[in-house]
């Protein structure tokens, strides 16, 4: 049996990564997926490769006329919206001496901002359905622990594993569970990205720290955004009705908490 069967999905950020993968799989268990991203044309490249479940929507998680618009395409497209997913962040790194406002502020307004107040817009939508919903937010191992180079970003994750516990705890009563999940370290456009911040502030060759953190994570591999799907699909289902305000570590064994 197909475990969203007939739900409406919204994935900000799904127009590739993580999201993308989360899509796909949603769409696998039978949902409708809204595939949210501020770059539509990918995005649209994206549900087109997905298919008719899967429609493109161009959203900026900073802003809020962008996030309600976003919700009523969903209610407009398929019939309401079930089930959203948080995913859309930004990475940066910099040594504490050089880490600038521009950046500070950058990353909270999308991965922390964005994701209160998308979910913000996502409950109002639920509960005025009155048939419960999911929020999967995501966070990251960055967030239960600080790294020397990687402050703001480390921040604004164990600031999402916080505002997953307070919504959670807040929204349950509306039948409408808010968990997060905390992936390791995630093969991919992202981590290309990561890599060449590192090779250029630690002084490393290009591929040098992918290989390392690859290796050091007790599965013997960096994920893939597959391996994330299974968390995902669970979270967004019935079977995770009694799960309230948690974060989940899918991380090949990086982080015990
Ligand atoms: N890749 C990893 O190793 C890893 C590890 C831990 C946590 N995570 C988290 O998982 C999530 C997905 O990561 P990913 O690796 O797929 O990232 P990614 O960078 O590949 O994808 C992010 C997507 O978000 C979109 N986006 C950026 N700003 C946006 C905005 N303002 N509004 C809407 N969309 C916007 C981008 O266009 C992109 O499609 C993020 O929350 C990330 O922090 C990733």
């Amino acid at each position: 049996m197909k475990r969203l069967e007939g739900k409406s999905a919204l994935i900000t950020g799904s127009a590739r990564g993580i999201g993308r993968a989360f899509a796909e799989a949603y769409v696998r268990e039978g949902a409708r997926v809204a595939i949210a991203d501020i770059n539509i044309e990918r995005a649209a490249a994206t549900a087109s490769e997905i298919g008719p479940a899967a429609y493109a929507v161009q959203m900026d998680v900073t802003r809020q006329d962008s996030i309600d618009a976003a919700i009523g395409a969903c209610v407009k497209q398929a019939g309401g919206l079930d089930i959203l997913v948080n995913n859309a962040a930004l990475f940066d790194l910099a040594p504490i001496v050089e880490i600038t406002r521009e950046s500070y502020d950058r990353l909270f307004s999308i991965n922390v901002a964005g994701t209160l107040f998308t979910m913000q817009a996502a409950a109002r939508q639920m509960i005025a359905q009155a048939r419960g919903g999911k929020i999967v937010n995501m966070a990251s191992q960055a967030g239960r622990r600080g790294e020397a180079l990687v402050a703001v970003y480390c921040a604004t994750k164990a600031a999402v594993i916080s505002l997953t516990q307070s919504a959670g705890l807040n929204l349950i009563r509306h039948g409408i569970n808010v968990n997060a999940i905390a992936p390791g370290v995630v093969d991919g456009e992202h981590w290309d990205g990561v890599d060449a911040l590192f090779a250029k502030y630690e002084n490393r060759p290009l591929g040098e720290k992918k290989r390392l953190v690859g290796a050091e994570v007790p599965f013997g591999r960096m994920g893939t955004a597959d391996d994330l799907t299974g968390m995902a699909i669970f979270l967004a289902s019935e079977e995770s009705n009694y799960v309230v305000a948690q974060t989940y570590n899918v991380d090949g064994g990086n982080w015990m908490s």
